[in-house]
């Protein structure tokens, strides 16, 4: 893929549905009784991936404008006869393993090449403290799961993570008592969000609590715009001069918006209105271009915007001073080595980073060129440098950018119109 620079980034966008709240609207509806409809279903191929699984475990899928998921409850999960595949999708193996491990079946969970270096024992220890047999192979995929009656839980994450969360939730709706997930940091929430519109009460007073054993019935689930993927449109409006974006019907989730504070902290003016509060909210963001300052990434912010932190980077390469992340290893169990590949398809570009084990630094200010840079099969590296190509002097060539599909199908042909004015 060759990306030239543009001069102005314009327009009026509506995102593909999200994909965190796409992969726990399937997997609730297979879990409950009925009909579940999910409009605005992300075509994101991870998503795909969670049909697939949840189809090969016998749960009929039917994708149309809508994704009809017809549930017929937890018991009605039938062994799957191959590996279930979660492809490139840590969110689709790690949730489903929550769903399994209820079951009293055995079945094995895998992944592509990249999902096979992420780890798994994080999720494997709390589902064995539950009373599933799980193996992982050298802590990461295959994983084994021998599934089976399982009790409720108090877990505390050592790692922020809301796929680990869910994950602990979805087994113990399937379990004996109440179990509880105890988080040091808030990480996302959909999971939470969601359950009550499936019929199930969530206790939040000092952790997440649900109660097993009581049915979910079936839902209506409108799936707003992935406000992940606006990240990246967002930072090409504020890396060009004369942008204007404008994205509407997009999730505005505050454990999901943490990168728009960091960008306003840089000097951005973005405006956001809300227009639908519940179950998550929804609305629109304004942004235009703007003269960008370094800024501070602490260890306590980056469990707002782990996956925000590739576009992020790229303001920051056009940002004047300093701009640094500390606390963020976790980006190196990501899709990619994030810290890695940022830090290197940049440097190509000719942005002075220095990486470090928990984080990166940038200074900022310095123009970028167009270079041969690699996405390493990561989507969010992927969009990240083709943002940043928009801003370079020449044009660039990124290797493996057809993985943008993996979270945001029609990234490029977004990214073109806006470059063409909108
Ligand atoms: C996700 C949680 C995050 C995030 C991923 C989606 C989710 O991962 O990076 O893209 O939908 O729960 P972790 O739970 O591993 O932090």
């Amino acid at each position: 893929m060759r990306i030239a620079p543009a001069r102005s980034f314009r327009g009026r966008f509506t995102l593909p549905g999200d994909k965190s709240i796409s992969h726990r609207a399937a997997i609730l509806g297979a879990m409950a009784e009925g009909e579940t409809r999910i409009s605005g279903f992300s075509p994101a191929a991870d998503c795909a991936s969670t049909l697939l699984c949840l189809a090969a475990l016998g749960v009929d899928v039917r994708r149309g404008p809508e994704v009809v998921i017809a549930g017929r409850g937890p018991a009605a999960l039938a062994p799957p006869r191959t590996v279930l595949d979660a492809g490139n999708s840590g969110s689709t193996l790690r949730m489903l393993a929550g769903v399994v491990a209820g079951r009293p079946f055995r079945c094995v969970l895998d992944g592509d090449h990249s999902l096979r270096r992420r780890p798994m024992e994080r999720v494997a220890e709390p589902l064995r403290a539950m009373g599933a047999g799980v193996v992982t192979t050298g802590g990461r995929p295959p994983l084994t799961i021998e599934g089976g009656p399982l009790r409720g839980v108090r877990w505390e994450l050592t790692v922020p993570s809301a796929q680990v969360k869910t994950a602990v939730l979805l087994a113990g709706l399937q379990a004996l008592g109440e179990t509880t997930v105890i988080e040091a940091a808030p990480s996302r929430d959909h999971t939470e969000r969601l359950l009550p519109a499936f019929g199930v009460a969530v206790g939040k007073g000092g952790g997440v609590t649900v109660t097993g054993g009581r049915p979910l019935r079936a839902a209506r689930v409108a799936v707003p715009g992935d406000v992940s993927s606006a990240a990246f449109l967002v930072v090409a409006a504020l890396v060009r001069p004369g942008s204007e974006v404008r994205i509407e019907g997009v999730l505005l989730n505050p454990r999901r918006t943490a990168f728009l504070e960091v960008l306003r902290q840089m000097g951005a003016v973005i405006e956001t209105g809300i227009e639908q509060a519940d179950p998550e909210p929804v609305g629109w963001i304004a942004v235009r271009s703007a003269k960008l300052r370094g800024a501070d990434v602490p260890a306590a912010a980056v469990p707002a915007l782990i996956d925000e932190i590739p576009a992020l980077a790229v303001a920051a390469a056009h940002a004047e001073g300093p701009f640094t992340v500390t606390g963020a290893a976790e980006l190196r169990a990501k899709e990619s080595d994030r810290i890695a590949t940022l830090c290197e398809g940049l440097e190509r570009m000719g942005a002075h980073v220095e990486e470090r084990p928990d984080g990166f630094t940038i200074q900022g200010g310095r123009p970028l060129r167009g270079a041969a840079v690699r996405s390493h099969g990561d989507h969010r590296i992927a969009m990240a440098l083709a943002v940043a190509a928009l801003a370079a002097e020449g044009e660039t060539e990124i290797q493996g950018a057809e993985c943008a599909a993996v979270s945001f199908p029609g990234f490029y042909a977004a990214l073109e119109r806006g470059a063409r004015g909108g």
